[in-house]
């Protein structure tokens, strides 16, 4: 049984030690999450949420709002899309289903507002598994983009494929 909850103060230590896992840096090398400040303040166009399996924390999602995320990563966006971050946090708990599960209760978040047409990813280019993952759940190709130090594709997924899919 998998819920997603807010990230707290208290999950720092967990989330350090997740971010120092080598498949976690192989996937978000040049990305300093800054814990200690953002567990502390929740702004609106975001949220940080524990995926947890039996009340044992497994993973990390993060779901925000582009076009009002403050250093416009993502440059010029439109309102009404979501990006979403995630990982695994222990190597041994990879391939077991729980990213599959994780991304179909944040999906169900981000789609859950009337206003969201599309959600946004940005693996790196070799991050291939990562890729196969997000197309077996809907999302396609859009393009190659250069994020600061990063090289990534940008999938998306539409709210009309998304409805499709869940039938
Ligand atoms: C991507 C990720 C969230 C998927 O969650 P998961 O629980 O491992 O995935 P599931 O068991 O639901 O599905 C299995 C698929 O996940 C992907 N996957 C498995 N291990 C992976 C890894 N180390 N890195 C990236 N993707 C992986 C593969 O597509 C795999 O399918 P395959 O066995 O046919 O290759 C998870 O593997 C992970 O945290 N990877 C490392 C961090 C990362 O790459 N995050 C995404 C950044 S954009």
């Amino acid at each position: 049984m998998m819920t997603l909850r807010p990230a707290t103060p208290n999950d720092l230590a967990l989330l350090r030690h997740w971010n120092d896992q080598p498949h976690v840096v192989a996937s978000n090398p040049n990305d300093d999450w800054a814990w200690e400040v953002e567990l502390e303040r929740s702004p609106d166009w975001r949220e940080q949420l524990i995926a947890e399996v039996d009340s044992r924390p497994i993973g990390f999602v993060q779901i925000i709002d582009p076009a009002l995320e403050e250093s416009h990563y993502w440059g010029n966006v439109p309102l009404g899309l979501r990006a979403i971050d995630i990982w695994i946090g222990e190597e041994a708990d990879l391939g077991k289903g729980y990213g599959t599960e994780m991304m179909r209760l944040a999906l169900v978040r981000c789609f859950e507002d009337p206003a969201v047409s599309a959600v946004l990813l940005d693996p790196l280019t070799n991050n291939v598994r990562a890729h196969r993952f997000y197309e077996r759940l809907g999302f396609q190709f859009v393009q190659r983009r250069r994020f600061g130090k990063d090289e990534c594709f940008v999938y998306r997924l539409e709210r009309s494929h998304y409805t499709e899919a869940a039938q």
